[in-house]
């Protein structure tokens, strides 16, 4: 039995409709904070009837599923996700994050199970200088997001030194894919793009577009998730095509793929997180200095280790994974 957290949640539905067609029993939950039914509707399964709507915090209802179920493995892919809403609400970004994640695992040890595989992120590397970057030695994160994740790996570690558990920690990169959310507030580079160009709308972009990230399409994430159940101990693996494109660069690929023709805006680093206006206010508002490292910062993992642990390689290219996203969201869009 196999037991996904967040799974109405982007990555988490497309991991429970791939376990499934591979096969696999499986425990479905979400707190539905920033998951939706859609996300649960495949072609060929709708699992609406089968997930449980539990907060990975609630102490109860976690530990009634892990003793009614033997589960053997657990992939803890809810978290909070977004930047902006960790460093709005920083107690809620921990307790999810951090305590929900220890939550999690208490129960893995107290029941048994083989691996639990963590979302994590390579948001962690937000300071890093050296690139490709690899796992050990980065420098410490600054912003809440990246710091709950952190800490979330920092007990992870202890579990598995303390207890001999087995847990990997996915330090994913921006991930893109089908179900990438678009409508929030704040949605990821991405879906933003794909969205304002279905409807014809000049999007802002922040800085000069010249800033640079690595990307991973969610089948090769997933690819990845799956190969790291047979390890033992505890490692954290960077998950990344190992290529990084530039803002304009993405954008110029969809709006080939769209066939659009949209000249886009540059506002301000300032700016970017104005749909937070608490962020700005107080007697502490946000730095300009943190807001344009975090725009303009270079991103590119190394992801050697994944290739020679687990013998893992990337698929999918950014031309083949952009399409499959308009694919996706223009369907979307359209029953909107
Ligand atoms: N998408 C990315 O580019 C990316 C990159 C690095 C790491 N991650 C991590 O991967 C995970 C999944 O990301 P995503 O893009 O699918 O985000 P998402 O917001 O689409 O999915 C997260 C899911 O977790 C659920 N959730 C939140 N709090 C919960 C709680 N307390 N109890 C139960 N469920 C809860 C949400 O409702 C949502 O369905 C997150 O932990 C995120 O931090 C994502």
């Amino acid at each position: 039995m196999r037991l996904i957290t967040g799974a109405a949640g982007f990555i988490g539905s497309q991991l429970a409709h791939r376990l499934w067609k591979d096969g696999a029993e499986l425990i479905l939950i979400d707190n539905f904070s920033y998951g939706s039914k859609d996300n649960l509707m495949f072609e060929d399964h709708d699992f609406n009837s089968e997930i449980q709507k539990v907060d990975i915090r609630d102490k109860e209802a976690i530990k009634e599923i892990f003793q009614n179920n033997k589960i053997d493995y657990v992939y803890n892919i809810a978290g909070i996700a977004p930047l902006p809403d960790c460093q709005l609400n920083p107690t809620e970004a921990i307790e999810v994050n951090l305590v929900g994640f220890v939550n999690i695992l208490e129960n893995s040890r107290i029941y048994g199970v083989k691996k639990v595989i963590q979302a994590s992120t390579n948001a962690m590397y937000e300071n890093e200088t050296e690139f490709p970057t690899h796992e050990d030695n980065f420098k410490q994160p600054t912003l809440i997001y990246p710091n709950t994740k952190y800490c979330a790996e920092r007990f992870a570690e202890s579990y598995c030194k303390t207890y001999g558990m087995n847990v990997t920690c996915l330090r994913f990169a921006n991930v893109y894919g089908p179900h990438i959310d678009c409508l929030r507030k704040q949605p990821p580079f991405v879906g933003y793009m794909i969205r304002e160009l279905y409807y014809d709308r000049v999007p802002v972009f922040h800085s000069t577009g010249e800033q640079r990230r690595d990307y991973i399409y969610v089948e090769d994430l997933i690819n990845l998730a799956i190969l790291v159940q047979k390890s033992e101990g505890f490692d954290c693996v960077n998950v990344s095509s190992n290529k990084n494109y530039s803002v304009n660069e993405m954008y110029a690929i969809a709006q080939r793929l769209m066939g659009k023709d949209i000249k886009a805006e540059y506002a301000n680093t300032d700016h970017y997180w104005y749909k937070y206006p608490g962020l700005y206010e107080g007697a502490y508002p946000i730095k300009s200095e943190i807001l344009n490292h975090e725009v303009n910062k270079y991103s590119l993992c190394d992801n050697s280790l994944a290739h020679e642990k687990y013998g893992w390689t990337p698929m999918v290219d950014m031309e083949e994974g952009l399409q499959n996203v308009i694919e996706y969201e223009v369907k979307l869009l359209s029953r909107k």
